[in-house]
């Protein structure tokens, strides 16, 4: 049997991880976490494709393709997670699970970030756990 793809989708700056507010976000770099989330789901014999855009219109036309595809997915709205309608109302077609992750907790941060728009489309959320967070996203998908 092939390995079930799964899209891990990061919204703007998030390429920027490791030189970008590193104790918010911590040092592992964008590209370190692409080698591991893919190393990751090669062990939980999950095809995964990482990608990062920082154009709103990029992120909603990979919605689209999971929601057409039937792929789960692994979502980091970034800043989109506050305010945009747009990504909420792409996340609110998908037809498999969708697991928001934040690498910080955006609940202790300013108030602005204490609401996601995404969440209540999404299967569940994780936030505040580092990039290790969306590794446990990568394990439920393939559990599930
Ligand atoms: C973030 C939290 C957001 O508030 C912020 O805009 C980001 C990253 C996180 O992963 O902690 O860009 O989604």
């Amino acid at each position: 049997m092939s390995a079930t793809k799964v899209l891990v989708l990061n919204g703007p700056n998030l390429g920027r991880l490791g030189k970008r507010e590193p104790k918010t976000y911590g040092s592992t770099t964008y590209a370190d976490l692409v080698d591991r989330l893919v190393k990751t789901g090669a062990d939980l014999g999950l095809d995964v494709q990482v990608r990062q855009t920082d154009a709103e219109a990029e992120m909603i036309s990979w919605l689209h393709e999971a929601a057409d595809g039937r792929l789960p997915v692994v979502l980091n709205p970034a800043a989109w997670s506050h305010y945009s309608i747009a990504i909420a109302d792409a996340v609110a077609q998908r037809t498999a699970d969708l697991i928001e992750v934040h690498i910080s907790n955006i609940h202790t941060r300013e108030e602005f970030r204490h609401h996601s728009v995404i969440s209540a489309y999404a299967t569940g959320v994780i936030a505040g756990l580092g990039i290790e967070g969306y590794e446990l996203a990568l394990r439920r998908i393939a559990g599930s």
